[in-house]
């Protein structure tokens, strides 16, 4: 569709990602589509009855006032699917073809009616090849376990342990075969270790201007 623009972000977890996108797209007047939390509800669901029915997963999302908000089965969990336990068992998933077709054209339809950043583990290469750009967004292992130990306030597991899960999660999520994590050939790849936050947004709101003439 003419006019409708989109820009990709991947990366390992921790990264920053999300919390980037969702300032830069509030900047940009941006629609910020977080597909990890997609991944998360089939996760969560898993969790929950021990096994995957993707026909019976009723899942939704809403962004009023530009906030996305996942549904299971009309029941909001998008606070529940941040537990860390969540984050092993979305990757887990993730890893099936079945739950990434299941996902794949809900993202594609998102991208056709809004300006999007998109982030997630294969925008750029499988989601949205076509993106007006494409960002593969990185950190040492070391700087994202803070971060998440920072997100997740006092219900956090010790440091060290976010730290191995984080190197597993990495290790699960690039090798698998199904759409591994990896910069699509024509991103743009940026290593925020060691950045303010504002730093990495400016940074990142000023490529999309460049590159997409806003
Ligand atoms: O981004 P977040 O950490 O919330 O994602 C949770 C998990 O969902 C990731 O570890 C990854 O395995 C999976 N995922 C994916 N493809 C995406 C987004 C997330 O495989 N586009």
């Amino acid at each position: 569709m003419y006019g409708i623009k989109s820009v990709a972000i991947d990366g390992p977890s921790g990264a920053g990602k999300s919390t980037i996108s969702r300032e830069v797209a509030g900047r940009i007047g941006f629609l910020y589509v977080d597909t990890g939390a997609l991944y998360r509800v089939i996760g969560l669901r898993f969790l929950n009855t021990g096994g995957l029915d993707l026909d019976s997963l009723n899942l939704s999302m809403d962004f009023t006032d530009g906030e996305q908000r996942v549904f299971d089965s009309g029941r909001d969990v998008t606070e529940e699917v941040r537990r860390h336990d969540v984050s092993k068992a979305a990757s887990d998933c993730s890893a099936l073809p079945e739950v990434r077709a299941f996902l794949l054209e809900r993202q594609r339809e998102l991208a056709k009616r809004h300006n999007v950043i998109m982030d997630g583990r294969d925008i750029g290469t499988v989601v949205l090849p076509d993106a007006d750009l494409k960002i593969f967004l990185t950190a040492a292992p070391e700087d994202r376990a803070w971060r998440r130990y920072g997100q997740l306030g006092e219900n956090a597991p010790p440091y060290e342990q976010i730290l191995r899960d984080i190197e597993l999660r990495d290790r699960n999520d690039s090798s698998r075969s199904e759409a591994p994590l990896r910069p699509a050939p024509d991103a743009v790849k940026l290593d925020t270790t060691g950045n303010t936050f504002l730093q990495s947004v400016e940074l990142i709101e000023g490529l999309i201007r460049e590159r997409l003439g806003l």
